[in-house]
């Protein structure tokens, strides 16, 4: 941002007059009363916004097709199932086809944190709940935890992308520092921060002000990941490293195993662009995003979106025949990332109504208690119909997927659910390994010390009965 007051005069003028050309000259309103400082952020707040792109989401252009009238064409995807192979390959094949490839260099992670986990009511970013059954180490410690035992398993080194948002940024940057980049390298370690969008009066199209120099802004959706990892240049420093696939997982589900190698090495064997891992939903209206096959595509269609009479079809055996739920894991060919980032409308908005708190043109203060303002994001999975080529994987949710989504108390996706799930997870390959675990007694293993099954097989010499919470670390 310019420092003299007079190139300020200057940018004032632009930003003033493209304003005025779109209608929202109100974000100035307050400008006589600003501080330098202030001034200066607003200018380049209003500066980064992307004023065609806001009337033309105002005017219904931008969003995604009507996915109810989608959903009724809506076939189940063809996938791998489990335990079976899959165009002559078989789970064996794959798993060590993913272990090449990452031994090789060939895969990053990205994980996105960018999100602002209102549902959680967490004051600090979700990464850094506390979510280890036995440990207490933070989301984000056992996601890279994971990672660093891939590296462990593989003897390599493997990128961690870490997405951001300005809703937890400079937070996360703090704790990665204080915490010795939670045993990450420099050069292991890339936080980059995904865009925002504004939000805006439901009736009126107007941006809202969160504060006379602050727009009210937000994350523009994990699908900001496209542009974000161009922008932040590390599109092109993978690349430059090797890199071939983005394995991609979510900050909130902490039983993820880091770079998958039977994902990634079903991805490569097919040569799919998008490869998405679903689990068997458990009821009809289960609350994840529906993998679908529409007129040829792989898609996802939102379970609000899946009227009940489809979502409750059944096959001859009863089972459901939409049966494929998304658990936002995913492998991406980086080539293909690179191509739909090139793509001005690669992804499409979606809009949600929601509570939003502003400060008006005369500077009173509204908390409104009922929706009053349209908020705007990108899914990523949206890239699914865009990918040529594509691959669904099942996989058991018990093994891959408990989201920490909720607080305590609510009816599902809390942090007691997740703590259950990973405990259960761990006890599984103990029980594998002979060892016995009394009823009610919770155990987590650190990665570094077992990062699978095999793994704690070869590390339990005398199993026994284990009778109070065990870390093995
Ligand atoms: P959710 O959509 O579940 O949002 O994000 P959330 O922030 O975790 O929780 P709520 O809805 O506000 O309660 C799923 C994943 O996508 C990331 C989140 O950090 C989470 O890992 N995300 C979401 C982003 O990185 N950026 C976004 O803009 C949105």
């Amino acid at each position: 941002m310019p420092d003299q007051p007079m190139e300020a005069g200057t940018s004032l003028e632009t930003v003033r007059s493209r304003c005025v050309e779109a209608g929202q000259e109100h974000l100035l309103a307050h400008w006589d009363r600003l501080t330098i400082p202030q001034r200066e952020f607003l200018l380049a707040q209003i500066d980064s916004i992307d004023f065609d792109l806001m009337s033309r989401l105002h005017a219904g252009g931008g969003f995604a097709t009507d996915a109810v009238a989608l959903a009724q064409r809506a076939q189940p995807p063809e996938a791998v199932l489990l335990g079976q192979s899959y165009r002559g390959f078989s789970a064996k094949d794959a798993i060590e086809e993913g272990n090449r490839a990452i031994a090789e260099g060939k895969v990053a992670m990205i994980l996105v944190a960018g999100g602002q986990g209102t549902r959680l009511g967490f004051d600090l970013p979700k990464g850094m709940f506390p979510i280890g059954p036995v440990s207490g180490r933070t989301l984000l410690e056992m996601h890279v935890d994971s990672l660093r035992g891939a590296m462990k398993r593989f003897g390599v080194s493997i990128p961690m992308l870490v997405m951001l948002s300005p809703a937890t940024d400079s937070a996360t940057r703090e704790y990665f520092e204080i915490n010795d980049r939670l045993g990450l390298r420099h050069d292991e370690l890339f936080p980059f921060l995904q865009g925002s969008m504004p939000a805006v009066d439901a009736t009126s199209g107007k941006i809202l002000m969160e504060s006379p120099h602050q727009l009210a802004l937000s994350p523009d959706g994990h699908g900001g990941l496209v542009s974000a990892l161009t922008k932040s240049g590390l599109m092109h420093q993978m690349r430059q490293r090797g890199v071939e696939q983005f394995f991609y997982a979510q900050v909130d589900n902490p039983l993820v195993r880091a770079c998958d190698p039977l994902l990634v090495g079903y991805h490569r064997l097919v040569q799919s662009q998008m490869t998405t891992h679903v689990v068997r939903k458990r009821f009809a209206k289960e609350r994840v995003g529906n993998v679908v096959q529409i007129d040829g595509r792989t898609q996802i269609i939102e379970y609000i979106d899946l009227p009940d009479s489809l979502a409750e079809q059944t096959l001859p055996d009863g089972s459901l025949k939409l049966w494929a739920g998304n658990i936002a894991v995913h492998v991406f060919d980086l080539e293909f990332l690179h191509q739909v980032a090139g793509l001005s409308d690669s992804l499409p908005f979606h809009r949600a109504f929601k509570v939003v708190s502003y400060v008006d043109a005369q500077g009173v203060k509204h908390k409104p208690s009922a929706p009053n303002a349209h908020k705007f994001e990108r899914f990523v999975f949206d890239l699914l119909p865009a990918a040529e080529r594509t691959l669904v994987v099942e996989g058991d949710a018990a093994e891959v997927f408990a989201p920490v989504k909720n607080a305590d108390g609510a009816p599902t996706d809390t942090p007691a659910d997740t703590r259950r799930a990973l405990s259960r997870l761990h006890a599984s390959w103990l029980k594998d390994a002979g060892v016995t675990v009394e009823d009610g007694v919770y155990v987590e293993i650190h990665p570094l010390w077992a990062w699978d099954a095999g793994e704690v097989r070869d590390k339990i010499q005398a199993p026994g009965t284990i009778t109070a919470d065990t870390y093995f670390a």
